[in-house]
């Protein structure tokens, strides 16, 4: 643990040249580089906790319907350089409690679902777990995004039971289906090579990719159903 800290830390400050640590103090980016550590591990653990839970639904489900609504799991722990970039971008003071209440994808986790009622299903099933608490979701599949981003973000407050304390903590979920992800892995890697100077008809070609790719979702969906009634017709 300690290796990866110092690891982490040093990676991060070379990385940081010309960003975020321009713009504090050596002092203040000390502060909160010695405070990420601490919250390094809380949250390593609150992914750890809901990937677990994720899994668990998993496996039951393949039991009772033989079948896997999951089709893979990521997860990530946002580097102190992405936090510093947030709290400056939002205009947020650097302190520790700021930096757990207000940014509430420090622990992120991506659901890749086969279909889109998979993803439904799996958000009801997390969310109605008594130790997960709604703090917000966003529908990006009812209310696709402008530039047709499609998934279902959530953010949940879990326990994490430590040896001498228990801690409340936010994780970002995004749910999507396959097609979803593929659509949004390209659209991001084309726009981090392209910061900002994305022509518009480009825009407009991405959108219809997205609106083609739901469609698709949509019929991939619709022939599943198909073929479980056919199914359930003959066991009948
Ligand atoms: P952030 O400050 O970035 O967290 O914005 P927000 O709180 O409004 O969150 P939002 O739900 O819009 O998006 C959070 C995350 O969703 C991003 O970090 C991305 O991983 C993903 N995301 C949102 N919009 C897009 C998009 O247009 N394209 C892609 N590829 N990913 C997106
Ligand atoms: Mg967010």
């Amino acid at each position: 643990m300690l290796k990866a800290q110092k690891k982490l830390g040093i990676e991060e400050l070379e990385e940081l040249s010309g960003s975020a640590m321009n713009k504090m103090t050596p002092n203040q980016f000390g502060q909160l580089l010695k405070d990420y550590f601490t919250i390094q591990n809380v949250y390593s653990a609150a992914i750890k906790e809901m990937s677990t839970k994720l899994e668990i639904l998993d496996s039951e489900f393949h039991f009772r319907y033989k079948r896997n609504p999951i089709h893979n799991i990521q997860s990530r722990l946002k580097s102190p350089q992405s936090i510093f970039n947030k709290l400056l971008k939002k205009g947020l003071d650097a302190d520790l409690k700021t930096v757990t209440d207000k940014i509430t994808d420090i622990a992120g986790i991506r659901v890749i679902c086969q279909y889109i009622d998979d993803i439904y299903t799996i958000a009801e099933l997390l969310t109605k777990q008594d130790d997960v608490t709604v703090v917000s979701i966003s529908d990006y599949i009812k209310r696709p995004k402008e530039n047709g981003y499609r998934s279902l973000h959530l953010v949940v407050n879990i326990p994490v039971f430590f040896s001498d304390r228990k801690e409340n903590v936010n994780v970002e979920i995004q749910i999507r289906t396959i097609a979803m992800d593929y659509w949004a892995s390209l659209e991001h890697e084309l726009k981090y090579k392209n910061p900002e100077k994305i022509p518009a008809e480009i825009k407009a070609k991405l959108l219809e990719c997205a609106e083609t790719i739901a469609e698709t979702d949509k019929k991939m969906q619709d022939i599943y159903k198909t073929l479980l009634k056919v199914d359930n017709t003959k066991t009948e």
